[in-house]
């Protein structure tokens, strides 16, 4: 009697817990792409080249122009390398500190870019790798292999229907 009344307690108990953590994970997930949304716009200024939608209609003019990332078909793996490593030979920054300094991207140091004549450019900022994967939680998640911009796309990335979304055909 006792036990079965305990098992039925401790029961419920484990379901509300797995609903909790259920929960939590979902809510990190929103987080995340979240972070990484601020992330694209500001330390990592993605936007200023690649503009804020990803679609290459970049921020700033004096910045080199930035992939349609809207149109990209590229693995998670292959994304998060190309941040961090930047592309050699085009504008596109690497965003890891230690780029280039042991090997880690294309098994390349700064001495071997050099005697190739290859010259990175300097990235808005350095990030972390967590800070990268949140950038990619945010880009697999609204801009890359998403198509061109429209106006429901827009309301969804900016969470309502901004003025912004004007532009765009309904
Ligand atoms: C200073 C300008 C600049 C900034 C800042 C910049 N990019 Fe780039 N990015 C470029 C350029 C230029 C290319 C290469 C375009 C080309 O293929 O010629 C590129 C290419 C890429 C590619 C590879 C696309 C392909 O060709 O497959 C990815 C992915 C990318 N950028 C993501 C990002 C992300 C994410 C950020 C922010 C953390 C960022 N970029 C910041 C200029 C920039």
């Amino acid at each position: 009697m006792y036990s079965d009344r305990y098992k039925a307690v401790a029961g419920m108990y484990a379901f509300l817990a797995s609903l909790c953590l259920a929960f939590a994970v979902q809510a990190a997930d929103v987080d995340d792409v979240e972070e990484g949304k601020q992330l694209f716009m500001q330390k990592g200024n993605c936007q200023a080249c690649h503009g804020w939608a990803g679609d290459g209609r970049k921020m700033d003019n004096q910045m080199p122009d930035g992939a349609n990332l809207r149109e990209m078909k590229l693995d998670r793996t292959t994304f998060v390398m190309f941040v961090k490593c930047g592309l050699p030979g085009t504008g596109m920054p690497p965003f890891d500190k230690f780029a280039y300094s042991d090997g880690r991207c294309f098994g390349k140091k700064q001495s071997d870019l050099k005697a190739q004549g290859l010259k990175m450019a300097d990235p808005p900022a350095t990030l972390q790798a967590r800070e990268i994967e949140a950038i990619a939680d945010f880009a697999f998640a609204k801009i890359i292999g998403k198509g061109a911009m429209d106006r429901a796309k827009c309301a969804d990335y900016w969470g309502s229907a901004t003025d912004v979304c004007k532009e765009f055909k309904q």
